[in-house]
């Protein structure tokens, strides 16, 4: 049946089935009422079925904490297992928890076949279940993608498109980085300025770190908090989590650019500033003063009323330190403080923050720069310049999402050939996704529980439009799907990368019948090539740290 990504056991007979007609029911418990809107909402569009509810339905989802909690090696993920079990009559779907019945709802929607993936009915009859019994838990609880709406904003209707289709891969994590130096793209309502003056910027940068040529074309736009309202709940209808990201202190040009008085104004004219229109890290950084961290903590108040998340992430990578070593205003906080120098004074400024929200009862995560300034014990850290950020987070008791660039970052080139558009990074395959293990073997207990789980970055510097973030996201994010969900050896020569080749092949028609514009097996489309955009050299992956 090509299951992507693989259940923890499958005994199914395709040749013996429960056909699904006009006549059949639909109806769930106490705790599945997302799933079973989600499942007659998806299966009506595509089959035309109206599955309407029924005391004795023939498919009936209800809610088992005891059952999944039995089958889960960790009590956390208990809530997202499952199981169903189709007879000749009926097909019962049981789960741990809301998402594990969402996920099960998932499953049965693979078993239909790739045209139960249509979003428009299509006339035909002999819809039908394969008889037998599926159980399946998640290896990790954080199964992620983070897409980058900083670089490029991406309208609210593709994020609903996105959030579809992490749900359709069984990924819970969607990792919003909504704020950077080229674009401000969240609503703050005591700050108008951020999305007036911040979400717009007067040209892009093409082709990588040249500076030499721009498109010469506006680019912006930003979400409203009613949007992300929107996108929170419709996530959490699907078993998803949005996580928000205000990245600070280093990439925060376009809010220096809004607000001049939160950058180094003694040694910069920032009020000149404006959003930026390169690609790569701005020099341009906050200042460390009491009212700049009161902003921020204004713009975290209101980012807390829009996200409900336990994790909100903030950054805390790649603060070019240059301004601080030549602001008066920053020595004289350092000597204040007490610190030995700039560095400590970003780790400062995170550990403020990560406090700030501790003390409403959310954590703090950030990327893997945040460890260096010394972290309260609750912070978590995303691993991404590979893996020993990580590894030291682990050792020293923080939990850890594993996404290093080396392995998971889907900006990255998928093939050296020239017709690949803009050769970013490195070449990453699908295949080279699929061999990426989570959790290094340096790693033992108690270290290697702490990492909770992993996920894929979409940085979109050159994915401007949606078809350029499918075409990068898949169908690398389905190995990553797999990744994060399924027992796979952990040994990575180990893993059936053939075995998964084949399945994915009755995944990409799933992805064809949602409009997904994946990179081909064969190679890019001619739409997709852009010949003569300057990249930068193919110089190998950097090794693995
Ligand atoms: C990052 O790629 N700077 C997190």
């Amino acid at each position: 049946m090509d299951l992507i990504p693989a259940p923890s056991a499958v005994r199914l007979d395709p040749h013996r089935t429960l056909p699904l007609g006009p006549d059949s029911t639909l109806a769930g418990g106490p705790g599945t009422e997302a799933a079973e809107r989600w499942l007659r909402t998806e299966l009506g569009a595509a089959t035309g079925l109206a599955l309407p509810r029924a005391d004795r339905p023939v498919i009936e989802l209800r809610l088992s904490p005891s059952l999944a909690a039995g089958r889960c090696p960790h009590a956390a993920l208990a809530p997202e297992a499952y199981r169903i079990a189709i007879g000749p009559e009926r097909a019962q779907l049981t789960a741990g928890g809301p998402a594990g019945a969402h996920w099960a709802a998932q499953t049965l929607r693979q078993l239909l076949g790739p045209e139960a993936f249509r979003r428009a009915p299509l006339r035909r009859t002999g819809w039908a279940l394969p008889l037998g019994e599926i159980t399946d838990a998640p290896r990790f609880g954080w199964r992620g993608l983070l897409l980058d709406t900083a670089r490029h904003f991406l309208p609210k209707p593709e994020l609903l498109r996105y959030v579809d289709l992490l749900a359709a891969h069984k990924l819970n994590v969607l990792h919003l980085h909504l704020t950077d130096d080229q674009g401000w793209r969240f609503e703050v309502k005591r700050y108008p300025k951020l999305v007036e003056a911040g979400s717009w910027r007067t040209r892009s940068m093409v082709g990588f770190r040249d500076g030499q040529r721009w498109d010469d074309r506006p680019h912006g736009g930003h979400y409203t908090q009613d949007d992300l309202r929107e996108l929170v709940a419709y996530a959490a209808d699907r078993g998803i989590t949005v996580v928000p990201e205000i990245d600070l202190p280093g990439h925060t040009q376009a809010a220096i650019a809004a607000y001049p008085e939160l950058g180094n104004t003694d040694v910069v004219d920032t009020a000149a500033l404006g959003v930026w229109t390169d690609w790569g890290v701005s020099s341009h950084v906050l200042n460390a003063s009491d009212a700049t961290l009161a902003f921020f903590e204004g713009v975290l108040e209101e980012l807390l009323e829009v996200f409900p998340s336990e994790f909100v992430h903030l950054g805390g990578d790649e603060c070019p330190k240059d301004e601080w070593r030549a602001s008066p205003a920053a020595q004289a906080r350092i000597k204040e403080l007490g610190l030995a120098g700039e560095e400590e004074l970003q780790g400062w400024m995170i550990r403020h923050f990560g406090r700030w929200l501790a003390d409403r009862g959310r954590r703090l995560i950030g990327w893997d720069e945040i460890l260096e300034g010394g972290l309260a014990p609750q912070a978590a850290v995303s691993s991404w310049r590979g893996y020993f950020g990580g590894v030291a987070a682990a050792r020293a008791g923080h939990q850890v999402v594993m996404c290093p660039e080396q392995y998971v970052y889907l900006d990255h080139r998928q093939a050296d050939g020239p017709d690949e558009p803009i050769p970013v990074g490195f070449v990453r395959t699908a295949a080279d996704v699929y061999r990426f293990e989570p959790v290094p073997p340096e790693l033992d207990e108690p270290g290697a529980r702490q990492v909770i789980g992993t996920q894929a970055n979409l940085w979109t510097e050159f994915a401007d439009q949606p078809r350029d973030v499918d075409f990068r996201a898949f169908p690398r994010l389905a190995a990553l799907a797999e990744v994060a969900w399924s027992e796979l050896p952990r040994d990575p020569a180990r893993r059936d990368w053939p075995g998964f080749e084949q399945r994915l092949g009755g995944h990409l028609a799933r992805l064809d019948a949602l409009g997904v514009a994946y990179r081909p097996p064969a190679g890019p489309h001619p739409w997709q090539r852009r010949p003569g955009v300057p990249g930068r050299p193919s110089d190998g992956p950097p090794p693995v740290r």
